[in-house]
């Protein structure tokens, strides 16, 4: 439709009708098989009221949603089509790993296949809007988000986030294999407090600006076309009623101008923040600070059109709102094809593609973290294998945010084993070794109950120590229930349940010969089982492909190139946690004193794994680090290069990054930042010259002027593969002459 059509229409639609386009009911009222992703409000709402709704979330399936669109539309004065969104988080119906995994990658262009293959599968089940890239920084293990985040870093995350919005959007909306981005969720939801979930966020404006605005922006300026508020308070003031955040940050200096949605009851939960004294008040506060569509809240669809109608939001400010959401659905074509190209027979010839597979099990295998391979224990050599643990048939391999993939598609660690170990010239026995979780284990969705566990692990150990006794290597497959990450699932131990722990020092006592297979959504802390296993291997939940990508590692076909994205403790104590704060006054010294300086008596300042972490199967040496100049004006840039050596057997590939410190500004900086990293296979023997460009923007930060600017002054260069590289050299940035 032309634009000046679509005001024309604008400028005909009821009051009724211009307020419904902001509202959005939970998909569990339109279908018995919707997904709920936060508590469902039974209040009835007539049909009417369902089909006047501008859009709904958690359904899917061509045909259900082309019958609740016909419908809507029949209902509709002006027959305006619905949006249909959901949270394609990491794939569709192909469940890719999650984007802590996709992050280990460390390739924006993979990632970006990943999102296209994601939109296009949703894209052909109904789909129009996606509530996806997740861009909030993580630096605290015990939120259970940390799963849906790329991790620690700006850099890394602004390049995720815009590879996954450019893989979800593509270049045009109107094609049927795209859906539309929704960056989320604005701002700094990642920094709740004590990692406890919903929980207020204290964050300076310069540290919100410094690391957790750039991602956000990074997908914003990728074209995403929506973003969702957070659920938290910044500043004493929700997300959703917070005009800094949402009129100064988002539209102002951002220069957002798409729709703006509530995440799920955002705009109610404002009455139990404590900043609005009922739903009117809620609904008018969010309209005032520009939020467009009420998720699920019953805000607006209570009170928007009485704001309206007394004139307490004005009609421009309505009109303002459903112009957005009228141009989103007018991008997607929807007014010439309400369906966008969805079809089963669409469904059916692009869902779970061997090529969307085939991707699947190539994102497995580059997300894989190698954390550590004493001995060289991996790849599994020919020879006797014991299999053991609570994830070896475990073939629901997904994380929480992937309701739309089903387990039965996957093929378990165990069946992928079955598959390779004669090509592997493995001879493989299986056992459980344990149950997952302890009993009377809380996880997200409930408790669980095993009123035969002790027996049945007691079973469960014994057949496992017998098989440990055979092997001549024991991989175990270990880690957090998946319901344990995600959504409301904070926590504040993170280690192995201890029937797990039970079971890897049973078997290590009969067989030290051991590989551990990781699952979980977050940085677990390892304890003893780090240094007791010869082999550490974080697969994260890696989805559709787990097991068949996983072995592809555990055969040596691939070699590990993961590398971490978040710091992984020795202790609990240590969150929040990350590489690239601020020096301190009295900073730990190599060499130097410990005494009066910032520190802890009981535990190394450091993780256990560093972000930018990970073993290969073979080894690299980084030299000859070089600078082409010793000094830059703003206009001009500065060569660094690096020769990287693959100094191995066997081909591999690394991941060189580039940090920058900026040693003296107007304001403290970080210690480290990333600002570049190039991903290098190389046969055994090959050398490379790997070169990055440092240009004036990236040295400009959030100065004491308020101004985002470079200063004057020295530069150290990091060029290293992982955030703890000492070696540096420095330039200085000079004032033009
Ligand atoms: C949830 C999440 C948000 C998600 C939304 C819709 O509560 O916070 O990330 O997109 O609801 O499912």
């Amino acid at each position: 439709m032309k634009d000046q059509d679509l005001e024309a229409l604008l400028q005909d639609l009821s009051v009724e009708e211009k307020v419904y386009q902001l509202i959005q009911y939970q998909g569990a009222n339109y279908s018995d098989d919707a997904v709920l992703t936060g508590l469902l409000d039974q209040n009835h709402i007539t049909p009417h009221e369902l089909g006047m709704a501008g859009s709904t979330l958690c359904i899917w399936g061509a045909d259900k949603l082309k019958k609740i669109q016909d419908a809507a539309m029949a209902i509709q004065p002006h027959h305006i089509p619905m949006l249909f969104m959901l949270d394609v988080i990491h794939g569709h119906r192909t469940v890719f790993p999650c984007p802590l995994a996709l992050g280990a990658t460390f390739s924006p262009e993979l990632v970006e296949e990943c999102a296209a293959v994601a939109a296009r599968e949703a894209a052909a089940e109904g789909i129009h809007v996606t509530f996806a890239p997740m861009a909030d920084l993580v630096r605290d293990a015990r939120w259970g988000r940390c799963m849906e985040s790329t991790g620690e870093d700006p850099y890394l995350n602004g390049r995720m986030a815009a590879a996954m919005v450019r893989g979800f959007q593509g270049d045009d909306l109107r094609n049927p294999d795209h859906i539309a981005a929704c960056v989320k969720h604005f701002a700094g939801y990642g920094a709740a407090v004590a990692g406890m979930d919903y929980q207020n966020v204290e964050l300076s404006e310069h540290t919100l600006r410094e690391y957790y605005l750039p991602a956000y922006q990074a997908g914003i300026e990728a074209g995403a076309k929506m973003v969702m508020t957070g659920f938290h308070t910044y500043n004493g003031l929700p997300c959703t009623g917070n005009a800094w955040l949402m009129r100064d940050i988002l539209r102002g200096e951002m220069g957002f101008d798409g729709v703006l949605i509530s995440d799920y009851c955002a705009v109610n939960e404002m009455v139990s923040h404590g900043l609005c004294e009922d739903l009117r008040d809620a609904a008018r506060v969010a309209m005032e600070n520009g939020v467009d569509i009420d998720m699920e809240g019953r805000s607006y669809a209570a009170a928007l059109i009485g704001l309206v109608e007394d004139g307490t939001i004005p009609m421009a400010r309505l009109d303002e709102a459903v112009r957005r959401v009228l141009k989103l659905k007018n991008a997607l074509g929807l007014f010439e094809d309400p369906y966008h190209g969805a079809s089963e027979t669409q469904a059916k010839a692009v869902v779970r593609t061997e090529e969307h597979r085939a991707l699947a099990r190539r994102a497995v295998t580059q997300s894989l973290v190698l954390l550590k391979n004493d001995d060289a224990i991996l790849p599994l050599r020919p020879g006797k294998i014991a299999f053991i643990g609570p994830y070896l048939e475990d073939a629901d391999l997904r994380s929480a945010w992937s309701f739309s993939g089903e387990a039965a598609d996957n093929r378990s660690v165990r069946a992928a084993v079955k598959a390779q170990a004669v090509r592997a010239g493995w001879e493989v026995r299986f056992s459980q070794g344990s149950t997952l979780l302890d009993n009377g284990t809380r996880h997200a969705l409930g408790v669980y109950r095993n009123d035969d566990f002790l027996l049945e692990n007691q079973r469960l150990c014994a057949e496992a120590v017998e098989l440990a006794r055979w092997a001549d290597t024991v991989v175990l497959c270990l880690g957090e229930h998946r319901l344990q990450t995600g959504e409301a699932a904070s926590r504040v131990w993170l280690r192995l349940p201890e029937v797990q722990q039970k079971l890897f020092s049973a078997v290590a006592a009969e067989n030290p010969r051991i590989a551990v297979l990781l699952f979980s959504g977050r940085p677990l802390v390892l304890g003893e089982m780090a240094e007791q296993a010869k082999a550490v291997l974080a697969c994260w939940m890696p989805g559709t492909e787990g097991g068949d990508g996983i072995v592809d590692v555990l055969s040596g076909s691939v070699s590990p190139s993961g590398k971490v994205t978040m710091a992984f403790p020795f202790a609990e104590g240590q969150e929040p946690m990350c590489y690239n704060g601020y020096s301190t006054g009295r900073p730990q010294v190599p060499g130097g004193p410990s005494e009066y300086t910032s520190r802890y008596l009981d535990c190394p300042n450091a993780p256990r794994y560093p972000f930018g972490y990970g073993l290969s199967y073979t080894t690299f040496t980084l030299s000859e680090v070089s600078l082409s100049a010793k000094q830059m004006t703003k206009k001009e840039m500065i060569t660094v290069h690096a020769k990287l050596e693959n100094t191995g057997t066997v081909a591999g590939t690394e991941v060189v990054q580039l940090y920058l410190q900026d040693l003296v500004g107007s304001r403290v900086r970080p210690v480290k930042a990333l600002k570049g990293f190039q991903k290098v296979s190389l046969q055994p023997g090959e050398r490379v010259d790997v070169q990055f460009t440092i240009t004036e923007e990236m040295l400009r930060f959030y100065t004491a002027r308020n101004r985002f600017e470079s200063e004057p002054g020295v530069f150290r260069v990091y060029v290293g593969t992982d955030s703890s590289v000492e070696e540096y050299l420095e330039f200085r940035l000079v004032e033009e002459g």
